[in-house]
């Protein structure tokens, strides 16, 4: 299995451009689904969560060509309505083709996604909302099996503001007879995207960035152009990076709006950084200091998806930091790893306790899940000696051309096979 070995103690300095968010690509593919006409997709990240879903529209009979960072979808010829078990089980996230599938064909039969690294990561809020719009579902033998004579557009209020359930709602709300209002719907800017690419295919939806969007049914899509936004949380990892290794980088083609929550933690934590409309300049301080208080929260709170990597940041910060996780059970495996690398983490619970230590030593250590991968090879970054990180296939799911990024900012890393 790849692994990567990271030499630590280098300042990173230079520029970088920022991939397309994976989280805005992966709806918009399953949303091409509806339309059953073409759809152009530019700014697409090169991943291993893209290529599943690229494997999942091909196996249903779609048209589809990558042709560098552009996609090609051609959802006329789709003419199959079970998505294979495999390709589910290998990304959870791909539930999201429910609301689209039901949106063209009324029907549609995948497994059960399981949970995964950071928890069980139920789909209770999804079926609900479904069911409410008038499918029916079987759930057996680990499969789900949709069906509906129609769907109706209903007053939805979400238990939770959960990213996948509100994205399955608009996609099955799109085609379906009347109005579809969501409460308590999720804020993130790759639902903003959604609503960008959908309406530009033809649907009819406003709302969305806000807790309530409200989607009118239409007959018919059309073809459509996209481009992916910037991947906000692959631009917050290499402002991290930055931070830990002292260095000072321009991270260019991102939407600053979309990272404020995480610049503010950031220049809590004494990084200076500087920003306008789609550039920032982050210079790490020669002293981190630790944070009162870190809780995740959904957009425009603190982003889940950054735990793991400010949890890096604050092993080597002055004093002790305290990291509350509020969104998922179990997404603090990555505590248990820096320790390894001598950090002084205790967790209990969803609640981690930092104490800042002098330094880190490289170590073994293994990646236990995206993001938690990602702040293993920060720490790595900035550890006294060789770190070599196990499972990288883990961080590939998220990160495009890390070791390439990295190398061409002055780290010392490289994969072995
Ligand atoms: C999306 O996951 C992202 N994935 C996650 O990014 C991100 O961490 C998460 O949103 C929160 O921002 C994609 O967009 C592909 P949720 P999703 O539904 O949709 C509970 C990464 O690293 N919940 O908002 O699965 C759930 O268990 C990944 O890029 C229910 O209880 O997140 C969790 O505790 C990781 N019932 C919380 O809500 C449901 O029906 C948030 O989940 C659905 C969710």
């Amino acid at each position: 299995m790849e692994k990567y070995i990271i030499n630590g103690g280098h300042k990173l300095s230079g520029e970088l451009s920022i991939q397309g968010a994976k989280n805005s690509v992966l709806p918009i593919l399953a949303a091409t689904v509806i339309s059953g006409k073409t759809s152009v997709i530019s700014n697409i990240p090169k991943l291993r969560d893209v290529d599943i879903m690229i494997k999942i529209l091909s196996s249903l009979g779609a048209g589809v060509t990558l042709d560098d960072d552009v996609i090609y979808v051609d959802s006329s010829t789709i003419n199959k309505i079970e998505v294979p078990e495999e390709l589910v089980r290998e990304m959870r996230s791909s539930i999201i083709i429910m609301g689209a599938m039901l949106a063209r064909f009324g029907e549609v039969k995948i497994a059960f996604p399981g949970g995964c690294e950071i928890g069980p990561r139920p789909i209770d809020l999804h079926l609900k909302s479904l069911r409410q719009m008038g499918a029916v579902i079987e759930e057996a033998h680990g499969f789900l099996e949709c069906k509906t004579t129609g769907l109706k557009g209903c007053e939805i209020q979400l238990d939770y503001p959960s990213v996948g359930a509100t994205e399955n709602i608009m996609l099955a709300a799109v085609t379906a007879e009347g109005v579809t209002t969501i409460r308590n719907a999720a804020r993130e800017p790759e639902i903003v995207d959604l609503q960008y690419y959908l309406n530009e295919a033809g649907a009819r939806i406003v709302g969305a960035g806000t807790s309530i969007i409200t989607i009118e049914g239409v007959k018919e899509l059309r073809d459509c152009k996209h481009r992916i936004i910037p991947d906000r949380i692959v631009a917050g990892t290499y402002m991290a990076a930055a931070a830990i290794t002292k260095g000072e980088i321009i991270i260019k083609d991102i939407i600053t709006d979309h990272l404020l929550s995480i610049i503010a933690k950031l220049r809590e934590a004494g990084v200076i950084v500087y920003a306008n409309g789609n550039a920032l300049k982050v210079i790490g301080p020669n002293k981190l200091y630790a944070l009162e208080m870190l809780q995740t929260l959904p957009y425009p709170g603190f982003p889940t998806d950054m735990q793991a990597q400010i949890m890096a940041l604050l092993t080597i910060a002055n004093g002790t930091s305290i990291v509350n996780e509020t969104v998922f059970e179990n997404r603090f495996k990555h505590a248990e790893e820096l320790t390894r690398m001598g950090a002084n983490i205790k967790t209990f619970g969803k609640v981690a306790v930092i104490k800042g230590v002098k330094e880190l030593t490289g170590a073994k250590v293994a990646a236990k899940d995206l993001r938690g991968g990602a702040a293993l090879v920060l720490a790595g970054l900035v550890a006294q000696g060789s770190t070599e990180i196990e499972n990288i296939y883990h961080i590939n799911r998220g990160y495009e051309n890390m070791v390439e990024n990295l190398r061409s900012l002055g780290a010392d890393i490289k994969i072995i096979r």
